[in-house]
């Protein structure tokens, strides 16, 4: 009975508070209640009910004979008649099989199912016969199949929500019709594609107050239709769907009491019509994350109810028209990611009192205003990442009590930062103002135990990092993030990082810093990315950061380090470790193939000498498909905060170039060993790194024979062998590699016939010379005579997977554009996955993508 108690908070004052004071009244109490008893009839339905239902968490524990069913968890009575009137049971872990008894029931109006897992079986037909519902609620059911058309039947529902379900189609909607009672409509996220006239039966519902179509597979408004007229809709949502075409004109007289409008990622192009800025009642517009181009209309000024207008995404270009000023309601305006030009003025802020939430980020916008501006917002966020603010340092800022997100990534930023800039900081959780032309001695930076992260990253912050680190005013800080990189920071890393346990993501690469890693940095046992690479930090690694379990990113690069100490193996989190360039000696260790998650191993360009370990093969990340998903997940390589991100990079030389990666570091598998002294041969076990995607070994001292089962290692797009002593004949398995794009086995003593392939013969025979004994196409050498016709390359294109599949992992440095170290929430929410999902299912981490984007959802 406790159970039951606890969800009927009536029932819980019936009986406990008289509990507590006196007997004789619990049992008057304890008769009242008798007499709402529950109708037999509907408690054998019910027992019939949950015979049929699956119920793992017991949640119908309370549902037995010898009880009355109105105090049964869930269970609804009408006091006035007696008879079972409401049913919630949502998110009650229920499956299984929902029985027709429910029939019996014939007042229930109400019937929540929602959240539950009936394992993709058809919604039942005969809910349309439980002709007393006024609420059906079976979202997020796992409900598939075709929606019934029986559910048309039930003339007295209001609320009905199907979305979230794993695959609801309709054949039609005419069906529909007889929803006459019908308020709120959410088919959302089912195939509504196979009926065309969606729309027309839609807006016939005469108390239809909200629509929600998102994800639905339309692929048309009808912009031919001259009028569309739904006489109370106050909700439209159609977002998510494939429009492909223009917003029509009825959208202006759609509703004359339209409050919210979505159209999000629809896949709508052209200009934005004038008159749909005629829905004057509008509250909250949504076009963002469309095709849509030409200006933003003036017409924009008659959205005088506008509290959240968001235009951001598309390809808007023009000025922003001052009218904006005019929406004294706003508070929430995206307007960023487009090519909107011209000036942002005071003007176009005149009425914006209400204004919190600024996206404005990535367009070519100049952002002018006066130096003794006082705006007449308070804002939470400004996110105004590449767009031109500076040179001065914007003093507006000063005024802004309440601001927690600031965001001036690269906006030509520059001098030396006001005084009050820090000390005003006091209350802010992000502050990005990296890729500027900053000058600020660190030793003034303030922060509050407010401020979770701090991106300065590329400006020219200089002085000894210690005197910043030290500092008695900032000890008690909480920071997360600190990138630092690419300034002019100097001295030895301190002695202080027991003042900065909080970190997360420690970046101080690119600056002037010397002297030894302090033992004292074990200390950040948080610390989940360290990038110390291109200082001139000497020395041993110390063996104190053993304790910082968490990484699973180091880059040392670039510095003047020893050996590769052997405890680097208990770091098992561990996915990326670049070591290049950095004077390392000895040994790679074995340890090194404890590692099991790492995903790149980038030791080129040292001393290394001995031999390849031959136990590679246990880095099952690269070795297995779909390694380590699941805690993938569980880590913060990205760090989201609730506007944004801050995301890692790393510069890596996959295919001969340097390139940048961020999220998608996640999608290489990279062991690059180049330019050591390595000697032996390469270890065969290596073949059976099959996820591997760009090997380079060159410029080393290697002999033997190239692996004969390379050819198992499906997914090399680049090998480099260049300039070892390899010897014997090329494995024949080779040619198997189809998606091979580089291979260079220059400078070696290879042998015999070059195998073929489409791919093989594709390379320029620069990448074979200097094997005098090597033969057949692309060499000029033929093998002999008889030979060379057999070996002619085979006619036909080359440029097949292995193009595309370069172009995926190089992406994310073209579609991340030089900016970089935060991206604004929508950047990371919309576009990150919009670009992701095109060729999700091309590479093999689509799970993770999967959990990214379901991560995003929910942030959303
Ligand atoms: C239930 O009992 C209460 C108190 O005894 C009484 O006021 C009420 O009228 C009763 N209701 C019915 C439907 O009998
Ligand atoms: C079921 O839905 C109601 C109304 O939305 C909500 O108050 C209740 O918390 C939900 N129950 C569970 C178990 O989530
Ligand atoms: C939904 O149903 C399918 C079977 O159709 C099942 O495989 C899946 O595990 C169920 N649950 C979820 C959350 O998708
Ligand atoms: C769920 O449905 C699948 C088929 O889609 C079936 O194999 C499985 O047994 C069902 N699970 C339960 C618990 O009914
Ligand atoms: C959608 O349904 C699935 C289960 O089928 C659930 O895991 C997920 O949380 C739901 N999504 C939302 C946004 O409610
Ligand atoms: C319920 O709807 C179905 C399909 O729309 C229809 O064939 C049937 O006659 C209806 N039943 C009743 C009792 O109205
Ligand atoms: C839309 O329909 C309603 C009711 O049918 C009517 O009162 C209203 O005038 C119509 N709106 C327009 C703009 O025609
Ligand atoms: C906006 O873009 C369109 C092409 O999409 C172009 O024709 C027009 O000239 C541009 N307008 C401005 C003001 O740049
Ligand atoms: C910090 O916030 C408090 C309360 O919101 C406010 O009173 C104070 O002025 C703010 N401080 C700064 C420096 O903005
Ligand atoms: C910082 O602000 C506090 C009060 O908010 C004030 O007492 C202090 O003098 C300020 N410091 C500087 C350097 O402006
Ligand atoms: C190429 O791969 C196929 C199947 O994946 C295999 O049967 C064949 O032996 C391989 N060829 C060579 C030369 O290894």
């Amino acid at each position: 009975m406790g159970a039951s108690l606890a969800t009927h908070h009536v029932l819980f004052l019936v009986w406990f508070l008289p509990v507590a004071f006196s007997l004789s009244f619990f049992f008057f109490k304890a008769e009242s209640i008798s007499n709402v008893s529950c109708n037999e009839k509907d408690k054998q339905a019910l027992l019939t009910l949950k015979r049929g239902l699956t119920d793992h968490g017991h949640v119908l524990s309370s549902w037995s004979d010898h009880k009355d069913c109105c105090i049964w968890d869930g269970v609804f009575c009408d006091k006035k008649i007696g008879r079972v009137s409401e049913l919630h049971l949502n998110n009650s872990g229920l499956g299984g099989e929902i029985s027709s008894s429910l029939l019996q029931l014939e007042h229930v109006n109400y019937l929540d199912l929602s959240g539950n897992d009936f394992n993709g079986t058809l919604i039942p037909t005969f809910l349309g016969s439980m002709y007393s519902l006024t609420l059906l609620d079976l979202t997020s059911a796992n409900f598939s199949g075709l929606i019934p058309h029986q559910l048309g039947n039930l003339s007295s529902l209001r609320h009905l929500s199907l979305w979230n379900n794993s695959d609801l189609y309709v054949d039609n909607l005419r069906w529909m019709s007889g929803l006459s009672a019908i308020q709120h409509l959410d088919l959302s996220d089912a195939d509504l594609h196979r009926e065309v006239d969606w729309l027309q039966i839609m807006s016939k519902f005469p108390s239809l107050s909200e629509l929600y179509l998102h994800y639905c597979h339309l692929d048309s408004l009808n912009p031919s239709l001259g009028f569309v007229n739904f006489t109370s809709l106050r909700v439209l949502d159609l977002s998510g769907n494939h429009f492909n075409h223009e917003i029509p004109n009825w959208f202006s007289n759609l509703s004359s009491s339209l409050l919210e409008l979505y159209l999000t990622n629809s896949s709508l192009k052209g200009n934005i019509p004038p008159s749909i800025f005629n829905l004057e009642k509008l509250e909250l517009l949504d076009l963002g994350l469309n095709s849509l181009n030409g200006p933003i209309p003036s017409s924009i000024g008659n959205l005088s109810r506008i509290t959240s207008l968001y235009l951001d995404q598309n390809q808007l270009n023009g000025t922003i028209p001052k009218n904006l000023g005019l929406l004294s309601k706003l508070k929430t305006l995206y307007v960023g990611k487009n090519s909107l030009t011209g000036t942002v003025d005071e003007r176009h802020f005149q009425k914006l009192s209400k204004l919190k939430d600024l996206y404005m980020s990535e367009a070519p916008l100049f952002f002018n205003v006066n130096s003794n501006w006082v705006p007449p917002f308070q804002l939470d966020r400004a996110s105004m990442n590449s767009i031109k603010i500076g040179p001065n340092f914007p003093s507006w800022l000063q005024s802004q009590r309440s601001l927690r997100f600031l965001e001036m990534s690269m906006s030509g930023i520059s001098g030396k930062a006001p005084g009050w800039f820090w000390n005003w900081t006091s209350n802010i959780t992000v502050i990005n103002l990296s890729n500027n032309h900053i000058e600020c001695d660190v030793s003034d930076i303030l922060l509050s135990s407010t401020v979770k992260l701090l991106n300065i990253a590329n400006n020219s912050f200089y002085g000894p990092i210690s005197t910043f680190l030290c500092q008695k005013k900032i000890r008690k800080n909480k920071l997360e993030v600190l990138d630092a990189s690419n300034n002019l920071l100097s001295g030895e890393l301190s002695h202080c990082w027991k003042y900065w346990q909080s970190l997360i993501h420690l970046n101080l690469g690119s600056n002037n810093l010397v002297g030894r890693i302090p033992y004292s940095m074990g200390a950040l046992v948080n610390l989940q990315s360290l990038h110390l690479q291109s200082n001139s930090i000497y020395g041993y690694i110390p063996s104190s950061l053993k304790k910082c379990s968490n990484l699973w990113f180091i880059d040392m690069g670039d510095n003047h380090l020893s050996v590769i100490p052997l405890w680097i193996g208990e770091l098992t989190n561990l996915i990326v470790l670049r070591l290049r360039s950095s004077e390392f000696k000895g040994y790679i260790p074995q340890q090194i193939c404890q590692l099991s998650s790492l995903r790149v191993l980038d030791l080129a360009n040292n001393s290394l000498s001995g031999s390849i370990p031959n136990c590679l093969k246990n880095i099952s990340a690269m070795a297995l498909p779909n390694f380590n998903i699941i805690s993938f997940s569980s880590m913060s390589f990205i760090y989201s905060y609730i506007y944004g991100s801050y995301v890692e990079n790393v510069h890596l030389v996959p295919k001969e170039k340097e390139m940048e990666y961020e999220e998608n570091i996640l999608l290489v598998r990279l062991i690059d060993l180049s330019s050591n002294n390595l000697s032996g041969s390469i270890p065969t076990e290596i073949s059976d790194l099959s996820e591997l995607r760009f090997l380079n070994l060159s410029r080393n001292h290697l002999m033997g024979k190239i692996p004969e089962k390379i050819g198992s290692m499906k997914e090399l797009e680049s090998v480099d062998l260049s300039q070892n002593h390899l010897s014997g004949e090329i494995p024949s398995s080779m040619s198997n590699l189809t998606f091979l794009s580089l291979l260079d086995l220059s400078y070696n003593n290879l042998s015999g016939r070059i195998p073929s392939s489409t791919q093989l013969q594709s390379f320029d025979a620069l990448r074979y010379i200097g094997n005098p004994q090597l033969c057949g196409d692309p060499l000029p050498k033929s093998c002999t005579i008889e030979e060379q016709s057999l070996n002619r390359s085979p006619i036909g294109s080359v440029e097949d997977d292995s193009k595309n599949s370069s172009f995926y992992i190089g992406m994310g440095v073209g579609f991340a554009t030089s900016f970089w170290a935060i991206c604004g929430a929508l950047f990371f929410n919309r576009t990150w996955r919009h670009a992701y999902f095109r060729f999700a299912d091309e590479i093999k981490d689509w799970i993770f993508v999967t959990t990214m984007i379901k991560m995003n959802y929910w942030k959303r």
